[in-house]
C-alpha cells in the first residue's frame, strides 16, 4: 500500500566541493572535487519518499533561471506530482554552497532565492493536495509564516504533519500540538528545546519536553549512533548502522522521506524509524543529496541483511 504524501518545502541547487578537510576560518584549501546536484530539504525529502515507493506531491517554489525546466523534469522522472511547483519570475532558484570532507562532515550555506516566495497564498492553492494526503511532510527552509500557515491548516483539515524542524528555530508553544511527528537532529533538538545535549539523558529530556508541550511523537536523530524515538508512553533507541560515510549531505532528508512513506503504509513507529535509519545509512555511502537517496528494494535488502 503506497502512501500519499504531500511535501511542502524548499528546492535548491547544491554546489558542492569535496575537500581533504574542512577549512578553518579565513583559510583556503585547494585540490577539491566539484559537483552540482539538485537539493533543498523539501525536494530531497520528496525524492527520497518517491524512490521508496510513495505517491508524492511536492509544493515548492523555483526561480526563473536555467534550472527551472531541469528541476521540473527531474521531479517528473521521479513520478513526483508537480502541479504545485510554482515558479517565481523575479527570483533565482534556491542555491546551497556545500563544503564536505572525505569522511562526510560538511558546512552548508543557503541563499533561499525563490524558496522565500513560497508564501501562504501558494499553500492555499495546494489545498486539494493537502486534503487528499495521508501525511504532510514539512521542513523549515521556507518562510516562517508559511510553516505556521501549514501547521494551522493541517490542524483544521485533521491532517497529520511530520515536521522536520531544520534549519532549527525556537517554536512558539501553540505550535507543538499541531505536529504529529517532530524530527530533529541533536543540534536542532538543542535549539528548539533550549536543552544543551551532551549525553543520552539530555536527549531523552529534550524529547520529553516536546511531548509535554503536545507533540505526540518525537524522533531525535543521532547521526552514526542511530535515533531516539519517544511517544507519550514509551521511549527507545534505534541503533546506528555501520557504514563507510563519504557524504552526509541530505541524510536527514532521506531519513524523513523514508520515515513518511513507511509510516503512511501503516508500519508502527519503531519499524518506520528502522526503515528510515537504513535508508539514511545507505545515503551517506554516496555523494550528493538527491543522488544518494536509495530505492525501496535497496532499503529492504539492507534490513534483511541485518536480520540474517
Ligand atoms: O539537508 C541538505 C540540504 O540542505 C541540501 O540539499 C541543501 O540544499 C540544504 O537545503
Amino acid at each position: 500500500m503506497s502512501g500519499k504524501i504531500t511535501v511542502i518545502g524548499s528546492t535548491n541547487v547544491d554546489i558542492t566541493m569535496r575537500l581533504s578537510r574542512l577549512p578553518e576560518k579565513g583559510e583556503t584549501i585547494s585540490g577539491g572535487d566539484y559537483y552540482q546536484a539538485f537539493g533543498g530539504k523539501g525536494a530531497n525529502q520528496a525524492v527520497a519518499a518517491a524512490r521508496c515507493g510513495g505517491q508524492v506531491t511536492l509544493v515548492t517554489c523555483l526561480g526563473n533561471d536555467h534550472f527551472t525546466t531541469l528541476l521540473i523534469e527531474s521531479f517528473l522522472n521521479h513520478n513526483i506530482q508537480t502541479q504545485y511547483v510554482f515558479v517565481e519570475e523575479t527570483s533565482f532558484t534556491g542555491t546551497a554552497v556545500i563544503m564536505t570532507d572525505k569522511t562526510g562532515n560538511n558546512y552548508i550555506g543557503v541563499a533561499g532565492g525563490a524558496n522565500d516566495f513560497l508564501t501562504p497564498d501558494k499553500i492555499e492553492k495546494a489545498l486539494p493536495s493537502i486534503s487528499q494526503a495521508d501525511i504532510v511532510l514539512l521542513q523549515n527552509e521556507i518562510p516562517e509564516a508559511t510553516v505556521r500557515f501549514v501547521l494551522n491548516t493541517c490542524e483544521k483539515l485533521k491532517k497529520k504533519v511530520i515536521f522536520n524542524i531544520a534549519p532549527a528555530c525556537r517554536l512558539t508553544d501553540e505550535l507543538f500540538n499541531k505536529i504529529h511527528i517532530a524530527v530533529v537532529n541533536e543540534t536542532e533538538a538543542e535549539m528548539v528545546t533550549g536543552i544543551k545535549i551532551l549525553n543520552s539523558s539530555d536527549v531523552e529530556r529534550a524529547a520529553k519536553l516536546f511531548i509535554s508541550k503536545g507533540t505526540p511523537n518525537v524522533v531525535i536523530t543521532l547521526g552514526a549512533k542511530g535515533a531516539y524515538v519517544a511517544g507519550e508512553t514509551e521511549g527507545f533507541y534505534v541503533r546506528g548502522l555501520e557504514v563507510e560515510a563519504v557524504d552526509t549531505t541530505g541524510a536527514g532528508d532521506v531519513f524523513c522521506g523514508a520515515l513518511a512513506i513507511a509510516y503512511t503504509e501503516g508500519m508502527p513507529i519503531r519499524k518506520a524509524v528502522e526503515f528510515a535509519n537504513a535508508a539514511a545509512a545507505i545515503s551517506v555511502t554516496r555523494l550528493g543529496a538527491q543522488p544518494s537517496a536509495p530505492r525501496r528494494d535497496e532499503v529492504l535488502d539492507m534490513i534483511k541483511n541485518l536480520a540474517d
